[in-house]
């Protein structure tokens, strides 16, 4: 895949973000491990879908809408017995160039996903039970559509779209570690 040169600075000034995630998530092989990881993506992510759901979206992204994965984290949620979590609403910037840099958190994580996917089978988890988000996410095709976006996209100020990105990721390391 060719990177355009906003895609590479996101990537490498998140990477130690990421890193950190990883670390928070840790190996999902057992069902314990499974139930945090998935309280904590969705005390990271639903407020978020949320407020993007209520607010609309700007003119700018065209007819484009990334993945949205709120519902089914629900059910994978109500699969498992779990409580949804009540997370509070993040303070995220919601301009065009700040939304680009959350999204790149939201829709990077896809990638990531197929792997979880992956791993998770093996807990008797699937696309129709208690894994509906990753199987959504792992069968999304926004990410490459959004990569486009961002190539695009020569008005957004690149420093505010990765300071979104590494603000966005912090929010998820909060979730994690609350
Ligand atoms: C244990 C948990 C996780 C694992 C094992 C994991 C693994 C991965 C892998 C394998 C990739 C693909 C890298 C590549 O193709 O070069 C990736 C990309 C990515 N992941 Fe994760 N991930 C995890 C959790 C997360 C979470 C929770 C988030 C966000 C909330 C996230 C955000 C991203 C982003 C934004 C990218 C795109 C990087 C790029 O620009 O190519 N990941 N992850």
């Amino acid at each position: 895949m060719v990177r355009s040169p906003l895609h590479l600075r996101l990537r490498e000034s998140t990477a130690a973000a990421h890193e950190h995630l990883e670390n928070l998530v840790g190996e999902l092989t057992d069902l314990a491990a499974y139930k945090r990881y998935l309280s904590g993506i969705y005390a990271f992510r639903q407020p978020i879908e949320v407020a993007w759901a209520d607010s609309g979206w700007p003119p700018r992204f065209g007819g484009w809408r990334p993945t949205m994965i709120a519902s089914a984290m629900d059910r994978d949620l109500a699969d498992l017995g779990l409580a949804r979590p009540r997370p509070e609403q993040p303070h995220l910037d919601t301009d065009f160039a700040a939304r680009l840099g959350t999204l790149y958190v939201l829709e990077g994580s896809s990638l990531g996903a197929k792997l979880l996917l992956r791993n998770v089978r093996m807990l008797g988890l699937a696309e129709d039970f208690g894994a509906r988000h990753l199987s959504l996410q792992a069968n999304a095709d926004t990410w490459r559509s959004y990569l486009r976006l961002l190539e695009q996209d020569d008005e957004a100020d690149p420093d505010a779209v990765i300071a979104a990105a590494n603000e966005t990721f912090a929010v998820a390391a909060r979730a994690f570690t609350d």
